[in-house]
């Protein structure tokens, strides 16, 4: 594999401010300035010369590690996006009610809104999503559910994201039912615990939930330590195939690199271009790293990374996700296949075919 990248996808963090305080969520526990991410929102003349700039760029998750709707002029970015043709995807609590927001949504073909919503009713979901309005989210989700119906689009998707834990597993049938009645998806999570600030690593501990069976069977695994076996890849390092496929852009400009990291690995898109803040020395080296060409560098974030810990005391370096699953799932999220040109149509018809080519490899490697 080739240690520069050329994505197709990008995820942007428009804003690092949340209403919310979750409690395993560095935003929500206030770590956030301790590393790289401080808070702040992203510039929308940024946002659109990065657009401009690199025409490549085709989806964009807009989010990261704050609350997309704090962006004092998330309507604009949203446009932006979309004159551009690029396809967008939010995570989102849902809980901010102004009016506009979800026109916006619907408006601007954004393609997928993931909603963290762990609860059916106020009480149980506010022990997690600490100072959140239950019946807001769901009148957000209404208002986009009564929107799609008038104006006939199928976009944006809506998901109900149910983070598992003891205290909520009880509401799970509920909620399913009520993301029904509102035109909603319906996936559940494993909670993962990612603050390098008090040094904790995957396995949370916050209220873990009780009843495996149920969460085998809403997705066939109840620890990550069973998911390799059941989905034929461990989800965990494929995170790191973000440094190469969908590397995380800070609202100031600063490259991340992937979703779980907290510190600048990077150059900065917005003074130094995308193509070289993505691909410079230290950021390759980090690629170098994670395939288990380099040792670890104090200096590179990655090296306090709990995925990076576990693949170098294993011995497990990162296996590229096989092909056909990476994809699948890039075309749900945006609706795009990675590669471009004509290529793009070539691979995507073998995999609606589930045939997976080897010249798909190949082409994947020269576009890397
Ligand atoms: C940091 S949040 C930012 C987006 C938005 N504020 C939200 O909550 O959806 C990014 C993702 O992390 C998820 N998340 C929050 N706490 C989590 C936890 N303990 N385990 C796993 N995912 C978590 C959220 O549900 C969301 O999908
Ligand atoms: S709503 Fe999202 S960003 Fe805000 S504290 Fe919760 S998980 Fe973190």
């Amino acid at each position: 594999m080739k240690l520069k990248a050329r994505p197709r996808y990008l995820f942007v963090d428009a804003s690092t401010y949340c209403q919310l305080s979750c409690p395993v969520c560095p935003n929500g526990r206030g770590t956030l300035d301790d590393f790289d991410i401080k808070r702040g929102h992203l510039r929308p003349s940024d946002f659109r010369e990065l657009l401009d700039a690199n025409p490549r760029i085709a989806g964009v998750e807009l989010s990261n590690w704050g609350e997309p709707f704090m962006h004092p002029n998330i309507v604009e970015l949203l446009q932006d996006a979309h004159e551009r043709n690029v396809k967008l995807v939010l995570n989102s609590n849902l809980g901010l009610r102004k009016e506009g927001f979800m026109k916006a949504l619907v408006d601007n073909g954004v393609r997928k809104v993931m909603c963290s919503v762990d609860g059916a009713s106020q009480e149980t979901y506010e022990i997690y999503r600490v100072g959140g309005d239950f019946d807001a989210v769901i009148e957000n989700a209404a208002e986009v559910n009564e929107l799609k119906k008038k104006l006939g689009s199928e976009y944006p998707r809506m998901i109900w994201k149910f983070i598992v834990f003891a205290h909520n597993e009880h509401e799970i049938p509920k909620a399913k039912q009520m993301a029904q009645e509102l035109g909603m998806e319906f996936q559940v999570a494993l909670p993962i615990e990612t603050d390098l600030s008090v040094g904790k690593d995957i396995e949370c501990t916050f209220s873990p939930a009780n009843d495996k069976d149920q969460l085998r069977r809403e997705m066939r695994f109840a620890a990550m330590t069973e998911c390799e076996e059941v989905i034929g890849y461990d989800p965990m390092p494929s995170t790191c195939m973000q440094l190469w496929e969908q590397p995380v852009v800070n609202w100031n400009g600063d490259i991340l690199g992937c979703c779980s990291s907290q510190k600048k690995i990077g150059g900065n898109a917005f003074v130094d271009g995308l193509d070289k803040a993505i691909n410079n020395s230290d950021i390759r080296y980090a690629r170098a790293m994670v395939l288990g060409l380099k040792p670890p560098r104090e200096d590179i974030g990655c090296s306090d990374c709990y995925i990076y810990k576990e693949m170098a005391r294993s011995g497990r370096w990162l296996k590229p996700k096989p092909p056909d699953k990476l994809v699948r799932s890039y075309i749900d999220h945006f609706g795009i296949p990675p590669i471009d040109r004509s290529w793009s149509i070539r691979a995507y018809s073998y995999i609606q075919g589930n045939v997976v080519p080897w010249s798909y490899l190949i082409i994947r490697e020269k576009f890397s």
